[in-house]
């Protein structure tokens, strides 16, 4: 994206050397590993340095890395397991690069230290207990710090391609918007309810935001004021608004003299854990999302404190989105969901939560970005879902319909995938604690069972479910009978 350089912080046995190394490759820059430069410089290891103390070792380290962010000769710099606790690193590292942290469970993490020498390379690895308070410490620390998470359990590949497509979450990440244009022209695309939140980067379009916006009629304003502003291939969109204007934006940027790159900014939960991620754009032509194109924005940028006005429908609606995300991605998000207090929770908790759930979208968009495998996964609850949403007519957001969908998917999950019946029902907690509902009585089974037929989702005529081994542990692909599928459409409008 920007001149702004990548640092990967995480724990020992995060990856940061690989995956920087690749991520590296990705950007076309420099690779430089802070530990790497010191014992460089020094001439001593690691190890060695510890031995006069660690103060003295992370004034070192301090200073080292402000050399590197300043010097913008390298583009992606890793960073000691413990540099972020100095607050002068904190403050730099937040006005000048894009803070991804490599999150791996515990355990992961102890294996691979383990596995490369233990304590004898790493003197914090002394012992496992030592290692476990030392990683709870600074998990803080990261979290806090970070622009965005990126699955470090990934192949190195695909968590670097992680690192490159991840967004940034934090306050006043559309700030970001100008060093995106650097100098190119840049039209702003706004949904009405954000548009004076959006500093002034260059001429702009107001959108009423919501579903109608996403039509052919949208396209021709859009591409008109395009025009109008002689917007070449060099230039930008930036599509601030919730996933519908993210969604037709990102559709006209992908069309406009065949494709002008796009900075999504989400604003709405929905679009700031789904919607404004992995490249999918479009509009409703004859059917919900019938016509679009895969054109992945060059940077996501979302702000956790835009969701302060969203209205509270839109706020669980967007709630069901991140609870079909935590399913999927088990640990650590799903016990940060299913924990998850009444309604909104803490504003000082929804970076948090927004991040893991990028960080799963993100994750999995780069292994499969068209959709040809993995991907479906996302689609958890919403074979069942989109027949409620269709056959609801309107009365229902998306959200809420993918609401009755999950319960029924979990449903099915235990009849055929020995899913735990106490993961179902802590998740229906989850629904009730944001008062979504999951059923939707009064709509006829079989209203729901035509408009699943009609899904483009289905292959050879029949439907293809996600369904749920754990937490985690989605399984894509299978196949079910008709009877099995009726009875559980059956069970969602009871
Ligand atoms: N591209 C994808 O991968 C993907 C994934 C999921 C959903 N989607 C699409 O996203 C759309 C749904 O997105 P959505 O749930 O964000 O709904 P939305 O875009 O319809 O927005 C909901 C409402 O919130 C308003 N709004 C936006 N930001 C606000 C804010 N910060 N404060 C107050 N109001 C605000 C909008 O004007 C709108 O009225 C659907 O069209 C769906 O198909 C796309
Ligand atoms: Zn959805």
């Amino acid at each position: 994206m920007s001149a702004r350089p990548d640092v990967l912080v995480g724990f020992m046995g995060a990856g940061k050397t690989t995956i920087g190394t690749r991520l590296a490759e990705l950007r076309g820059g420099a690779f430089c590993d802070v530990d790497r430069e010191i014992e460089r410089r020094t001439s001593r290891s690691i190890p060695d340095l510890f031995t006069d103390g660690e103060e003295a070792f992370r004034d070192l380290e301090e200073s080292v890395i402000r050399e590197l962010v300043e010097g913008a000769g390298t583009a992606v710099i890793a960073l000691g397991g413990g540099a972020l606790g100095r607050h002068g690193t904190r403050r730099l590292l937040a006005e000048r690069a894009r803070v991804l942290f490599l999150d791996a469970p515990l355990d992961v993490l102890w294996a691979r230290v383990e596995a490369d020498g233990g304590a004898g390379t790493r003197p914090l690895a002394v012992s496992r207990h030592r290692f476990e308070d030392l990683h709870l410490q600074r998990r803080m620390l990261y979290m806090t710090a970070a622009d965005a998470v990126v699955d470090a359990t990934a192949p190195p590949d695909v968590a670097a391609v992680a690192c490159r497509d991840a967004g940034t979450v934090r306050t006043g990440a559309l700030e970001r918007i100008g060093e995106l244009a650097d100098g190119r022209r840049c039209l702003i695309v706004v949904d009405a309810p954000v548009a004076d939140r959006v500093p002034d980067h260059g001429p702009r379009v107001v959108l009423p935001g919501g579903e109608q916006v996403k039509s052919t009629a949208t396209l021709e304003l859009l591409w008109r004021a395009m025009a109008e502003h002689e917007l070449e291939r060099r230039d930008l969109v930036c599509a601030v608004g919730g996933g519908a204007v993210t969604d037709v934006a990102g559709f006209a940027a992908a069309t406009f003299r065949r494709g002008l790159d796009w900075a999504s900014c989400p604003t709405t939960l929905v679009g700031q854990v789904d919607a404004g991620i992995g490249g999918k754009t479009g509009i409703d032509v004859s059917a919900k999302n019938d016509v679009g194109a895969f054109h992945p924005p060059v940077a996501v940028l979302s702000d956790p404190t835009l969701l302060a006005t969203l209205p509270d429908r839109e706020w669980s609606a967007g709630f069901a989105e991140t609870l079909k995300t935590a399913l999927v991605a088990g640990e650590p998000l799903w016990p940060l969901v299913a924990s998850w207090p009444v309604g909104r929770g803490p504003d000082e908790a929804h970076p948090e939560l927004v991040r893991r759930a990028a960080a799963l979208k993100e994750r999995v968009v780069a292994s499969d970005p068209r959709e040809a495998g993995e991907r479906a996964v996302l689609n958890l609850g919403h074979t069942i879902g989109h027949g409620v949403e269709h056959a609801a007519g309107g009365a229902l957001l998306h959200g809420e319909a993918i609401a009755v969908g999950l319960a029924a998917a979990l449903d099915l999950s235990v009849e055929h995938a020995g899913l735990d019946p106490v993961v179902r029902d802590e998740a229906l907690r989850v629904l009730t604690r944001q008062g979504l509902a999951a059923t939707a009585p009064g709509l006829a089974p079989d209203a729901v069972l035509d408009a699943m037929r009609a899904d483009k989702k289905r292959v050879a005529g029949r439907h293809r479910f996600v369904l749920l081994e754990a937490p985690g542990r989605a399984i894509w692909g299978v196949e079910l009978d008709d009877a099995a599928v009726e009875r559980a459409v059956t069970r969602a409008v009871a």
